[in-house]
């Protein structure tokens, strides 16, 4: 059993006054018995660092550059992240990959800046509805998991999460014979290449996650965790996922 994590990815979503529901968030944590992370829009970092100062609460970066200084107009560093209070960095997000043209070998390099910066990665992986129709979706995701992840990785730093590219903002999730499908896959990839720190990864599901069906997810074997993308926006709604998750 691994202790679950419960990530909330703000995406390009937050303000100053949105601050509040990390007040409400802490405030309802006490009883999570998971670990519970929030990755907000960068200019947000430190603030919410420093609101979590006390508290359980992790905070998270989106993304880092892969250099680790110098010449790149507008963007950051793993360093930068780091120094502004975030423990984590999501890497590879399928939003990502397609709005910016991110391929396997670049977050495979920007993974391996984070981890010497300090900084635990989460990894996205995942199949378009197309590859799924077209029965490649265990193909598609060992080519990305193979092609994004450096060597070395180990379980205390890196976190997997599978997140199927059209059940993110839809309302549509997989099955969960579909979901247990991918996640015992990604197990025995990652055992295979990693050996016993494969096996202690962390492995997160993410896409339509809400309190409706948080507890079914959870309940899955090989499930340790949630990214969490809408429904982390409210202190509400994020808690009863965090409550859902807690109590597997
Ligand atoms: P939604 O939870 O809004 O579907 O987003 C999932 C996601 O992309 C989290 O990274």
């Amino acid at each position: 059993m691994h202790t679950k994590l419960v990530a909330g990815n703000w995406k390009m979503n937050g303000l100053s006054g949105d601050l509040v529901e990390i007040e409400r968030l802490k405030d309802g944590m006490d009883a999570a018995d998971c670990e519970v992370l929030v990755c907000p829009p960068a200019t947000l970092i430190a603030r919410m660092h420093d609101m979590a100062i006390g508290s359980e609460l992790l905070i998270g970066a989106q993304d880092c550059h892969a250099a680790l200084s110098g010449a790149h107009t507008g963007d950051l560093s793993a360093a930068m992240l780091a120094d502004a209070g975030a423990s984590h960095v999501i890497l590879g997000h399928s939003e990502r990959r397609a709005d910016h043209g991110e391929t396997d070998a670049l977050v495979r390099t920007k993974a391996q800046t984070a981890l010497d910066r300090g900084l635990t990665v989460i990894v996205c992986v995942g199949e378009t509805e197309a590859e799924r129709d077209e029965q490649r979706t265990l193909d598609v995701i060992g080519a990305q998991l193979s092609g994004s992840l450096p060597d070395g990785c180990l379980a205390a730093h890196t976190v997997i999460a599978y997140e199927p590219v059209w059940a993110i903002g839809t309302g549509r999730t997989p099955t969960l014979e579909q979901i247990a499908e991918v996640h015992g896959f990604l197990r025995r990839t990652l055992s295979e290449r990693f050996g016993n720190e494969g096996q202690e990864m962390r492995l997160l599901y993410g896409g339509s996650v809400k309190p409706g069906n948080a507890a079914e997810i959870s309940a899955l074997s090989d499930v340790d965790g949630a990214l969490v993308g809408g429904a982390s926006l409210k202190a509400d709604e994020f808690l009863q996922i965090i409550r859902a998750f807690s109590d597997q």
